[in-house]
């Protein structure tokens, strides 16, 4: 990713201060998708690095995740999957639970998702890496139902909350954020 490249997909997210709560900068990532250049410069960023991944699935995390894992899915010419929050999925699921400030979260995954292939290889995929539970959770769910998480990917992360450290994974983000 050129520097040029980058500062086009940072100017393009907002910050939105005291959001959801004071003292909380929020990242506003819906200005990136109402910016086609930057939203292209993004998935394009993307389909390059991941090419050559030979990727069965891309996986994406509720709800931001899906938006970039789908796109990025039909880009590389493999299947979507959605890991979501409790309760969503239609179909028999396989559920994780992890950590947030006050109390715990849930995610699924459909226990059928990647298909009869021996060891898929899936790429997770969400907007942002924080503490990391939420997407070490999909990475769990991800090998639970049978596939091989090659990469967990993110578009931001607050790299000072350590959130890739205890990722089995390896950990790929577009833009560190201070
Ligand atoms: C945000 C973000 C990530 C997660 C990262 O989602 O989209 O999914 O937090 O935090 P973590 O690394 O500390 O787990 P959120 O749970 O706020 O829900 P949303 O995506 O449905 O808005
Ligand atoms: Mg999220």
């Amino acid at each position: 990713l050129t520097s040029e490249d980058k500062k086009i997909i940072l100017d393009s997210i907002r910050d939105i201060p005291d959001f959801p709560k004071p003292g909380i900068i929020f990242k506003d990532i819906t200005t990136l998708l109402s910016t086609p250049d930057a939203f292209n410069t993004l998935m394009t960023h993307l389909e390059n690095r991941y090419e050559s991944y030979d990727l069965d699935y891309v996986a994406g995390i509720d709800a931001r995740g899906f938006i970039f894992g789908s796109i990025l899915a039909d880009r590389l010419g493999v299947g979507f999957v959605p890991v979501r929050k409790k309760g969503k999925l239609p179909y028999t699921t396989v559920a994780e639970k992890y950590s947030l400030e006050y109390g715990f979260d849930e995610v699924e995954i459909h226990i059928d998702a990647f298909g009869e292939k021996e060891d898929p290889k899936v790429l997770l995929i969400d907007d942002l890496i924080a503490t990391g539970g939420t997407a070490k959770a999909a990475a769990n769910l991800i090998d639970k139902v049978g596939a091989n998480c090659v990469e967990a990917c993110f578009i931001m992360e607050l790299a000072f909350l350590n959130g890739r450290q205890g990722f089995d994974a390896p950990v790929y983000s577009v833009l560190e954020i201070d």
